[in-house]
């Protein structure tokens, strides 16, 4: 069974690197990997546990969702998800955000984490 680097990027935090198992997903191994990662349904549905790809392998993006040389990541090259990340827009999608609880991974790859990327996604209705 291939295994993945995920390393996860905390905005004003710690960056680790965790080990993923092909058939499961980052949130399943960030859990057995004691490290915490915020959750809510665990079905796609929510989009508490929202990261945003940063790079996969030696592809590295300036921010958005592209490579060294401006083409597009496509999170599809990272993540294969276990259902229907039905918490996402297709923009979404297309700019990198993936969820982590139903993501499993298909490359070493580079994530942000945190309420900083949550924040991203969600608008805050009393702002
Ligand atoms: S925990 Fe709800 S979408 Fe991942």
């Amino acid at each position: 069974m291939a295994r993945y680097d995920v390393t996860l990027d905390r905005v004003g935090g710690p960056t680790r690197t965790i080990e993923v198992d092909e058939d499961e997903t980052v949130l399943e191994a960030s859990r057995r990997s004691g490290i915490p990662l915020p959750y809510g349904c665990r079905t796609g549905a929510c989009g508490t546990c929202v990261g945003r790809l940063l790079a996969i392998e030696g592809a590295e993006s300036g921010g958005g969702a592209t490579d060294a040389d401006g083409a597009p990541i496509d999170v599809a090259d990272a993540f294969a998800y276990r259902r229907e990340p039905r918490a996402l827009k297709p923009r979404h999608r297309n700019d990198g955000y993936v969820l982590l609880c139903i993501a499993r991974p298909r490359a070493n790859s580079r994530v942000a984490v945190g309420s900083r990327v949550q924040t991203e996604l969600v608008d805050n209705p009393w702002k």
